[in-house]
Parts: C-alpha cells; sequence; structure tokens
C-alpha cells in the first residue's frame, strides 16, 4: 500500500492572462510508513502537490493513487474525494486560522462528525486527539479557542485532523510563526503522531535544520519538479546543487564541508548529533557514550539555541 504520483502537471487559471504552471511532470511513491519532508523554496509547488493528495485540487493531468483511491483527471469522484479525506489528513499553514467553534470540543469533533460515525464515537476520538496533543482535556473542552495560545490553538487544529484518523498526515509548515519554544514543542509532537497515530507523515518545511531532525527521506523542489528524493544522509552530498536552489545547508553541514575542503572528510553529517559523532569518531573519546555526546552537541555547538535549547532532551 503506498501513494502514487504519475506524471502530475498543474497549471492555476489556465488559458487567462494569469496562468501559471505550479507542477510539471511531477513523479513519486510515498510508502506506508514514511516520514517524509518536503523542502523547495518560495512557489516551487510544494503546497500545490499535496493539496492534489486530498482531492482539493482538481487533478488536470497525470494520476494519483492513495492507497485503494485512484484519482484520474475528468472522473466524477464525488465518493473517492470523500474516502480520501478520511485518509489524508491535511494542517494548512496557520491552520489555528481555521477554528471557529465556540467550543474546542466541537471543533475537534467537526471532521470525525463529518465522517458518518456515531456520537459516541466522535466523544471518544474526541478526547483522544486532545490528549494526544498534549492539551489538559478536562481543562479546554469547554473553552473558546480564541481563549487559548497560539501554541495552544495550533494544537486544537492539529487535534482536529488528527480525531479522523488519517493514515497519512500531512502538515505544510507546522512551526511557521511559533516563537522557539513553541516550535520545538510542534516538532515533538509531529514525532510522536508519527509513532502513535498515523503511520505516514509528510511535513513541509523551508527550514532545513528543523526537518533535519525527523524526516527520514526529503523530496526537494524546484521550480514545479522533483529536483531530489534521497535518504535524509545522502541528501546533502550535493549541498552546492541545493544552495543554487536558494535552499540553505544545515549548520552542521556546512561545517563537515568546511573541514571538507581543509581535508577532514567527516563522512555523512546531517545533524548537530552526527557532527559531534563523526568528530569524537575521527578524533578518538572512543569511550564517550550516546548520552555524552548528545548533551556536547547540545552544550558546546548550541545548535539548540533557537529551539529553546531543548534539542537533546532537555526538558523545560
Ligand atoms: N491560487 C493560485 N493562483 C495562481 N497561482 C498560484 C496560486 N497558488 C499558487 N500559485 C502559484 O503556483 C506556484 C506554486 O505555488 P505553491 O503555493 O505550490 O508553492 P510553495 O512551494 O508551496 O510555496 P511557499 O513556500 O511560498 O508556500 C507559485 O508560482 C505560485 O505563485
Ligand atoms: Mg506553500
Amino acid at each position: 500500500m503506498r501513494i502514487e504520483v504519475k506524471d502530475l502537471s498543474f497549471t492555476y487559471s489556465p488559458d487567462t492572462p494569469f496562468q501559471k504552471q505550479a507542477l510539471s511532470g511531477v513523479n513519486l511513491q510515498i510508502e506506508e510508513g514514511d516520514f517524509l519532508g518536503i523542502l523547495g523554496h518560495m512557489g516551487s509547488g510544494k503546497s500545490t502537490f499535496i493539496l492534489h493528495l486530498n482531492g482539493l485540487i482538481k487533478l488536470q493531468s497525470g494520476e494519483i493513487d492513495v492507497f485503494d483511491v485512484k484519482l484520474v483527471p475528468d472522473k466524477k469522484n464525488k465518493q473517492d474525494l470523500r474516502k480520501l479525506r478520511g485518509t489524508v489528513g491535511m494542517v494548512f499553514q496557520y491552520p489555528e486560522y481555521q477554528l471557529f467553534e465556540d467550543t474546542v470540543e466541537k471543533d475537534v469533533a467537526f471532521g470525525p462528525k463529518n465522517l458518518g460515525l456515531s456520537d459516541a464515537e466522535v466523544a471518544s476520538r474526541v478526547e483522544r486527539a486532545i490528549r494526544l496533543v498534549g492539551l489538559d482535556y478536562e481543562d479546554v473542552r469547554t473553552r473558546a479557542p480564541f481563549e487559548l495560545s497560539g501554541g495552544q490553538k495550533r494544537r486544537v487544529a492539529i487535534a482536529g485532523i488528527i480525531a479522523m484518523q488519517p493514515r497519512v498526515l500531512v502538515l505544510d509548515e507546522p512551526t511557521a510563526g511559533l516563537d522557539p519554544y513553541g516550535k520545538e514543542q510542534i516538532l515533538e509532537l509531529i514525532t510522536k503522531l508519527k509513532r502513535e497515530c498515523s503511520p505516514t507523515v509528510i511535513v513541509i518545511s523551508h527550514d532545513v535544520d528543523e526537518i533535519t531532525r525527523f524526516a527520514d527521506r526529503i523530496v526537494v523542489f524546484n521550480d514545479g519538479k522533483v529536483a531530489f528524493d534521497l535518504p535524509m544522509n545522502e541528501l546533502f552530498r550535493h549541498s552546492e546543487e541545493l544552495t543554487a536552489m536558494g535552499l540553505e545547508i544545515p549548520r552542521a553541514v556546512a561545517i563537515a564541508d568546511k573541514l571538507r575542503a581543509r581535508g577532514i572528510d567527516l563522512g555523512d553529517v546531517v545533524n548537530a548529533d552526527d557532527l559531534v559523532r563523526a568528530v569524537v569518531r575521527k578524533f578518538g573519546h572512543g569511550n564517550m557514550d550516546e548520552t555524552a555526546i548528545s548533551k556536547l552537541s547540545a552544550s558546546q555547538f548550541d545548535f539548540s539555541a533557537e529551539y529553546g535549547g531543548t534539542a537533546a532532551g532537555g526538558d523545560r
């Protein structure tokens, strides 16, 4: 079972002066269980691509299979779209703007109710989802969403998607606009949801330091096409090409690249942990254990500063 996208092309406002080709000939397979990161500069087609995965954009050309639902252009597929929306849960950028009910509980219940589930089933899913995203169910259930903090609102919005129990969870820039602590919390939540909730997770981000924290595989969009589709540890062997596409390189990779240019090859490095591990491996201290390495990567290199200082699992 997988998601398979074949030869997908899409043009906004075709045959008008505003015509804009957003995707051209995209081929991609996403396996169940993938933790996929999608990178790409502004306007490269990331959002247009994922909107296709649950039928929010009408297919113009190509073919999309999402597990057992097949979409082809010009097919009347109302039934399929309904099924698809229960299968692929989509958390948009700034999802909190879409909260509209007068209580958190009602808001989270909106999606599962539309799936036609019994009241009891809806209630149990709502409670589970609110707890899963780390909110205090008893405290927030009857509160109005607008009374909550930005980070809490975002959790409520995510809970509304989780409550539909999608097999695939897609998040578009899930940490946009949050402070470092809020970002860190959402990143931890995504990892937890992958483990406990939706086996397949797709995250769009333009922040490479963030995406290297969790994704196993990265797809890079450039100008409406897939430029790279690689396991995380191989992607940054292409740092020059990525830079040319307007993408940043993780700081750990930049340091490793500079050392390589000076004749010190540390192998594939993606994040601060890798960098410390590679340095320790290269220069001795063979008796350092994983905890010591994590501590060193968090403190000496202080890559975690942007994430509220919790990158190595510290608590706050
Ligand atoms: N509703 C629309 N009407 C016309 N053109 C659009 C529309 N939405 C997106 N586009 C154009 O399609 C291209 C791809 O946009 P898309 O939103 O998929 O990019 P993105 O990679 O998600 O960008 P960002 O990082 O800014 O979110 C861009 O050139 C964009 O200007
Ligand atoms: Mg986008």
